[in-house]
């Protein structure tokens, strides 16, 4: 399944939903606000259940708000019962690197049968725990790593390797996709899915040499049909 639309766009996401191009939609809470998503808990809640409907039976994620453990579950229930599309995003650790995500992460895969899609990582391995704790995604953020001065590809590569060599079910989703070249670099390197922002996908579609010789198609027509109708009285 390997395009995802990284956005919380209604229009955007109905727009390549109907070309039947994507497979999935993942957001958070930047997303969210850059999309004029207002309103807290209740916005969110509109928009996802618009959203999880639109595109449903693919998958929509959704990220939980807070860092308190029982709030994290609690919230987590609320997301998935909105629709059985859903998908609950949590961070791999806290702010300040606390570990207890991971455990969450495992309940709520194991005890409340909620999927989930674990967020914000950086490295193979970070991925590679995630998914033995039972993630059904695992998000690693392209963008941002090829930003710290060292390439996605290879940690894709030795993710997807492990994950396969021990039989683990998670998905690998690159994120945070900042040039077209990435999308086919990071599949073929060995991620499952990337979720591009829709301003890509556009990029990817539309070829300037493509453009030029849609116009010469449709000036040659013209120019045929001229010739066709014959000299002007
Ligand atoms: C993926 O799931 C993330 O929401 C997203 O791609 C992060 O991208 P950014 O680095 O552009 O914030």
């Amino acid at each position: 399944m390997p395009i995802f639309l990284d956005t919380g766009n209604l229009a955007e996401i109905e727009r390549f939903h109907r070309m039947g191009i994507i497979r999935g939609v993942t957001t958070n809470p930047t997303i969210l606000l850059k999309d004029g998503v207002t309103g807290g808990m209740r916005g969110i809640e509109t928009t996802s259940k618009e959203i999880a409907r639109l595109i449903a039976p693919y998958p929509l994620s959704v990220e939980v708000t807070t860092t308190d453990r029982a709030e994290v579950i609690r919230q987590a229930q609320t997301f998935a019962g909105w629709a059985d599309n859903i998908v609950v995003k949590v961070t791999i650790h806290g702010p300040q690197g606390e570990l207890e995500n991971l455990e969450i992460v495992h309940e709520l895969e194991t005890r409340h049968d909620i999927r989930v899609n674990v967020t914000a990582m950086m490295s193979a391995q970070q991925c590679f725990l995630a998914a033995l704790a039972g993630a059904t995604y695992v998000s690693i953020f392209g963008g941002r790593v090829n930003n710290m001065g060292y390439n996605v590809c290879g940690e894709l590569t030795k993710l997807r390797q492990v994950l396969d060599q021990f039989g683990l079910k998670s998905q690998i989703i690159v994120g945070s996709t900042r040039e077209i070249l990435n999308v086919i670099e990071w599949l073929e390197a060995g991620a499952h899915i990337v979720t591009v922002v829709p301003d890509l996908l556009k990029g990817m579609i539309v070829h300037p040499y493509s453009k030029e010789t849609v116009q010469q198609f449709l000036r040659d027509a013209a120019k045929a049909e001229e010739m066709l109708r014959g000299p002007s009285a």
